[in-house]
């Protein structure tokens, strides 16, 4: 697609918090032992574990996460006892390529504290990490108890991250989202009350009916926490999800004005914008991003990527609650050498690394950093993406300090120009995908 086109189209085109998309993911014939995948990966000493609970309350209407609501007791027991099992696998296996460490973590979904205090000190127990590393958890406002919390900030969580979305009720309802505010103001004073970690809020706009008004009700009820990171997720209505079935649209206007009100107000608050979606206050240690270009990733749990610098694998993907019922029972029945092997996933060659590095520096407020693309890549990054130039023509990118970074321009654009720069066989593959 030519940079024209692109900029015609919608800017919400697509959500690229990593590359290849997971729709680009087929299986891998014959499966990799994960022993010799991980054996030759340059940064063992700095690995990075998600492990990924793919269990939530009820689903709501927008979300197309890897994840299956009200999960039967039974089913999340047999769901912790194949973890438990694959946890142990994995770090046998990458024990066998010699000395390894991890050096950030998080536990992701879904939605990590439905699971109960005991529950959690399991899940904790298995991922067997270092004290102090920084390690990331999701909750929700009616699963965020101060048991739980305080297990998991014992158990060296410094950031928590929730799920609010909208503080006005009818908004939430209306993308099948119950939720009393009085319930979130409730879970951020208990977030708040288990110790000193970073809170991030997640906030949504786009929402139906949602009014410049309302919206200045969540963010200003938000900000009554002085929560260190805010992520703004504008509304993308996706094919199998409630909303998506129903026919609901969200539209480029509603969400740009929604976004520069939002932008306005947290830069005016002192957050500094970190992508199109994060902004953070005050001066940080840089906190665990679900998305470095350069560490290896290890994931546990159904729903979980891991990502080598030249295999990605996952489980299977799906949406729709048949497809994900399905996957999670084949994935908990799975055998310990299935549960050894990656056998469904995306081989990037050099030139889907060199992409890959390439958009995800592109699209964090760091930028392209030329001088070590150059060094890594062995050309530099113009040589082989010329259509880079495009971006500073159009000024959505310029240069600052050998670096190419998005301007307001390109940062406003981003779920764009990520999917513009995907490589023709990924775009193909996605489009071809069949969501169940
Ligand atoms: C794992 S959830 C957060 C934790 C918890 N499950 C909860 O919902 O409270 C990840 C976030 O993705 C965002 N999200 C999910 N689907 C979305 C969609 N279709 N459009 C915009 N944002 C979405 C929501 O802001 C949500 O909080
Ligand atoms: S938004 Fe959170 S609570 Fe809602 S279905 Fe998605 S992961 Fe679950």
């Amino acid at each position: 697609m030519n940079l024209d086109d692109m900029l015609a189209a919608t800017r919400f085109q697509s959500y690229v918090y990593a590359y290849p998309h997971k729709t680009a993911y087929r299986r891998i014939e014959p499966a990799l032992p994960l022993g010799p995948l991980w054996a030759d990966e340059p940064r063992r000493d700095s690995l990075f574990l998600y492990l990924h609970v793919p269990f939530c309350e009820h689903r709501c209407g927008f979300c197309n996460l890897f994840t299956r609501p009200v999960p039967a007791d039974e089913l999340v027991e047999a769901y912790l006892a194949t973890l438990a099992r694959q946890a142990r696998i994995v770090r046998d296996a990458l024990a066998s390529g010699g000395s390894f460490a991890f050096a950030r973590a998080a536990i992701g979904g879904g939605t990590p504290t439905l699971l109960d205090a005991h529950q959690l000190e399991r899940v904790l127990q298995m991922m067997q990490l270092p004290a102090g590393i920084p390690m990331s958890v999701e909750t929700s406002p009616e699963t965020a108890l101060p048991d739980r919390l305080g297990v998991l900030v014992a158990g060296g969580a410094d950031r928590i991250s929730i799920g609010v979305q909208s503080f006005v009720e009818a908004e939430c309802r209306a993308v099948n989202r119950p939720q009393d505010p009085a319930i979130v103001h409730r879970a951020l004073r208990a977030i708040r009350d288990a110790g000193p970690a970073t809170l991030n809020v997640d906030l949504m706009y786009g929402l139906p009916a949602q009014t410049a008004a309302t919206w200045q009700h969540t963010l200003g009820s938000a900000l009554e926490y002085a929560p260190e990171e805010v992520y703004l997720y504008p509304l993308y209505v996706r094919p199998l999800t409630t909303l998506g079935k129903k026919g609901a649209e969200a539209t480029d206007r509603h969400r740009i004005e929604l976004y520069e009100q939002a932008r306005a107000e947290l830069l005016a608050a002192g957050y500094r914008q970190i992508s199109l979606r994060m902004f953070r206050r005050g001066a940080l240690p840089a906190s665990p991003v679900y998305c470095c270009q350069d560490d290896g990733m290890v994931g546990l749990g159904c729903g979980a990527r891991s990502y080598t610098r030249g295999v990605h694998y996952s489980s299977e993907w799906a949406v729709g609650a048949r497809g994900v019922r399905d996957i999670i029972d084949r994935w908990i029945g799975r055998s310990d050498a299935e549960l050894g092997c990656a056998d469904y996933g995306f081989v990037l060659d050099a030139g889907e690394q060199r992409r890959r590095w390439l958009i995800l520096s592109l699209l964090s407020d760091e930028g392209l950093d030329l001088a070590a693309y150059a060094t890594r890549f062995g050309a530099p990054a113009l040589a082989h993406f010329p259509e880079l130039a495009e971006l500073a023509q159009r000024g959505l990118a310029t240069h600052v300090d050998n670096r190419l970074a998005l301007t307001h321009a390109g940062l406003a654009h981003a779920d764009a120009i990520g999917p513009w720069l995907y490589s023709e066989q990924v775009r193909a593959r996605m489009q071809e995908y069949d969501l169940t």
